[in-house]
């Protein structure tokens, strides 16, 4: 007798392959950094944030305890690096740092013991919080047009990946759709699809909420209203590998995220719970190679009179260049969006 096929909407399939007893991100292994590098991999993104977490230090008037705060770590390895270049930079700050990752996963042997770990993020947090490449592996459904011109909920087979049209979108996702991602309906529309933002929007309000004062990052591939792609960015990861986007919790599944709508989701929290928007939080929604650069990161090389006054010190500053500079291409990292919220300070 043949297998019944259990069609999925895909946020429950991305919850399931990603998170369930059996997901990819549950299985114990190497982890995230064994499926693809992002910039958490490149020691100078720890520079980078580590000059963040100053200013943010300095903004907050150098708090008893200041909080770095590493959402959805992976394996810490951001966190670490931050910590190792605090406690190098500014050793009287990194005495008074509390660093915490935040993952679903297994604290990662030989991480650093000044550094918690722990299943969900601090409230009260005085500092820095960060997200990178979290909300894109937060779940969502999929809308597409079909033959007919009418936009309906995906469906799919967890095992092969096979898709159907299921369900009209609830009032809640139309709503979404129709502000943040208007799928225009008639003939010549068909295939058109969005990824609804709905839980990435809730996700960063949660994140957002955690901080007493200070400021929350997300990083991550994005999009905005001027620039959504036409047949959504659904795609699974293996290691190292674009692959189809099953979702039998073999491979990452991700979607570029409308970090727009994430930014006004805070503004929209306080409209449902009729509470006057919050003046003491500010948004800034930019890319990576601009944040980066503001923060003195550039992938320019060192002088070439150093390689004869100081061989090591040339090669070092060749190497930092070369990472920057993976870190600022804008056809790769420096692409990503990075979205600031600025909640006190
Ligand atoms: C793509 S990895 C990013 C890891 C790391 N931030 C980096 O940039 O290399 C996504 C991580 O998010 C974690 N994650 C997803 N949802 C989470 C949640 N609700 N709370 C904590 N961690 C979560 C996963 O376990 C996974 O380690």
């Amino acid at each position: 007798m043949a297998a019944v096929t259990e069609w999925l909407t895909w946020r429950t399939a991305m919850e399931q392959a990603l998170y369930g007893p059996e997901g990819f991100y549950r299985r114990p292994g190497a982890g995230p950094a064994a499926h693809f590098r992002t910039s958490a991999h490149n020691p100078v993104f720890a520079e980078a944030v580590g000059r963040l977490l100053l200013r943010v230090d300095e903004r907050l008037g150098a708090p008893a305890r200041l909080d770095f705060v590493d959402m959805a770590a992976g394996g810490g390895e951001l966190t670490a690096g931050v910590v190792e270049w605090l406690t190098a930079a500014a050793p009287e700050v990194a005495a008074r740092l509390r660093a915490v990752a935040v993952d679903l996963r297994p604290r990662p042997e030989g991480l650093p013991e000044a550094v918690e770990w722990t299943g969900s993020a601090p409230s009260g947090v005085v500092g820095l919080l960060i997200a990178n490449e979290w909300l894109d592996n937060v779940v969502c459904d999929v809308a597409e047009v079909g033959a007919d011109g009418v936009a309906r909920i995906v469906e799919v087979d967890p095992d092969s990946g096979d898709e159907r049209a299921g369900e009209l979108p609830d009032a809640a996702q139309q709503a979404w759709l129709e502000r943040w991602w208007p799928l225009s309906e008639g003939g010549d529309s068909a295939g058109a699809r969005a990824e609804i933002g709905l839980d990435r929007d809730a996700a960063w309000r949660s994140v957002v909420d955690r901080l007493e004062r200070g400021v929350a990052v997300a990083v991550d591939y994005s999009h905005t209203a001027a620039g959504r792609p036409r047949f959504g960015t659904l795609t699974g990861y293996r290691e190292g590998h674009q692959v189809p986007a099953v979702p039998d919790g073999s491979c990452d599944i991700t979607a570029h995220v409308a970090l727009d709508a994430c930014a006004a989701a805070l503004d929209s929290a306080a409209l449902d719970s009729g509470a006057p928007r919050d003046p003491m939080v500010e948004t800034v929604l930019t890319t990576q190679r601009e944040y980066l650069r503001e923060l003195g990161i550039s992938g320019a090389r060192p002088d070439l009179a150093l390689a004869a006054s100081d061989p090591l010190g040339y090669l070092r500053g060749l190497s930092r260049a070369s990472a920057a500079a993976e870190l600022t291409d804008p056809g790769g990292l420096g692409g990503f969006g990075w979205l600031l919220a600025f909640a006190g300070c």
